[in-house]
């Protein structure tokens, strides 16, 4: 071996344009951004959201959830990182749900086929208890994501996982970024063909049922970090700038033409159990021109968008409330399952979801987004 060698280059994939990127000629951000890249290739990335309809983590019920999944989690082939977060979900339900992250498919299939955690799963007692479970699986080919954080020093969500450096950026401070950094937006337009509709209402209480994702669904996790802010921009993060995300996942929650399927408001816990000064948003949107639409335009995302450049300008380098968010727009065809949820959870009220089997009807076509009341 070279005892000189530096480290391997990073990896990342790159097509020849069709498209035209969206970038403004010769732009120069303004403000610094960083993008994560692996030192290793990193053909897909894995990220499965374990979900406990029912208890949240103060429950008695949500910490064991929590520490099984963690044991799981050591077996073989488990995440090299993960999180746990409870909210209020969807159907208004305390939740305790788990982020769990791989960048290797076959690492991920061994552990989901071959762990303890399948046999719990698979257990006939799992949709009779009186709580809901849900496996929510992104399976994102790399061309398929983008990344950005505001701040290079603080690792989560995918930036854990080993030989991944944050990397600064120049694709960035211009709507249309978030695309342009999505490798495979040079030669697809991403559109989704599909636009999940609402099927009549099924039985879900008691139930072990999947959905089979249709094709450019949008997942985005929208990140929030100020556990470790001095008192003043902690201050100025809860009582304005959380104020103003609120307000702008508010009006997603309630406006279906937005194509916000479904969002939760996660809260991330250490591992006492106790909240941490940390957020993230988990947003799902029937495509990326809807969620893109929704940040440049709405006057809700350009109010918290203003209120983070006007702090950067304010703190320059000092700025400690770190935002950042990871992009997966999916191929179609994974399951996101549901057992003994409510009708209202994830994806279950828009689309035909039968009891698992091998096979999966194609998601129907239809107009609408709306989410039954
Ligand atoms: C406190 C929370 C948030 C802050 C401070 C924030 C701030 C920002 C900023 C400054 C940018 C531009 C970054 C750049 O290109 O330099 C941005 C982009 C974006 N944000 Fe937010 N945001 C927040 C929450 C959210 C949430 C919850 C969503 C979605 C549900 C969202 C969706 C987006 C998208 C899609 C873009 C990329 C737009 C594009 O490049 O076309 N943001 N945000």
């Amino acid at each position: 071996m070279d005892g000189n060698a530096g480290p391997p280059p990073l990896f990342h994939v790159s097509y020849p344009r069709r498209i035209p990127a969206r970038a403004p000629e010769n732009h120069v951000p303004a403000a610094p951004r960083f993008s994560l890249r692996w030192r290793h290739a990193v053909p897909t990335l894995v990220s499965d959201y374990f979900g406990l309809q029912g208890a949240g983590q103060a429950d008695a019920k949500g910490h064991e959830f929590v520490s099984r999944m963690s044991q799981w989690f050591s077996e073989p082939n488990g995440p090299s990182a993960y999180e746990i977060t409870t909210c209020i979900d969807e159907t208004g339900r305390p939740a305790t749900v788990v982020l769990a992250y791989w960048t290797s498919p076959s690492a991920h299939a061994a552990w989901s086929t071959g762990s303890s955690w399948r046999v719990w799963w698979e257990d006939a007692a799992r949709p009779t208890e009186d709580v809901g479970y849900w496996r929510e699986h992104l399976m994102c080919p790399y061309d398929r994501h983008e990344t950005i954080y505001s701040d290079p020093n603080y690792r989560v969500g995918l930036a854990r996982t080993p030989n991944s450096e944050l990397v600064p950026i120049t694709t960035n401070g211009y709507f249309g970024a978030a695309r342009d950094r999505i490798p495979l937006s040079a030669v697809d337009d991403l559109q989704a063909p599909v636009r999940p509709s609402t099927p009549p209402a099924r039985r879900t209480a008691g139930a072990r049922l999947a959905v089979t994702i249709p094709h450019n669904l949008t997942v985005l996790r929208s990140g929030q970090f100020w556990h470790n802010s001095d008192p003043e921009q902690a201050a100025d993060y809860e009582q304005n700038l959380r104020v103003k995300l609120d307000r702008g996942m508010d009006y997603l929650e309630q406006t279906p033409d937005s194509g916000c399927l479904y969002l939760r408001r996660l809260t991330n816990m250490s591992e006492d159990g106790t909240p941490r000064r940390e957020t993230s948003i988990q947003a799902v949107f029937t495509s990326l021109a809807d969620l893109e639409s929704w940040a440049a335009v709405h006057e809700t995302h350009l109010a918290i968008y203003r209120h983070a450049i006007a702090m950067k300008r304010r703190y320059g380098e000092h700025r400690d409330v770190v935002t950042w968010h990871e992009l997966f727009v999916l191929p179609g065809g994974t399951l996101f399952e549901y057992l003994n949820c409510a009708e209202n959870t994830g994806m279950l009220p828009y689309l035909p979801h039968l009891g698992r089997s091998p096979e999966f009807p194609l998601p129907h076509v239809g107009n609408t987004g709306s989410r039954p009341s």
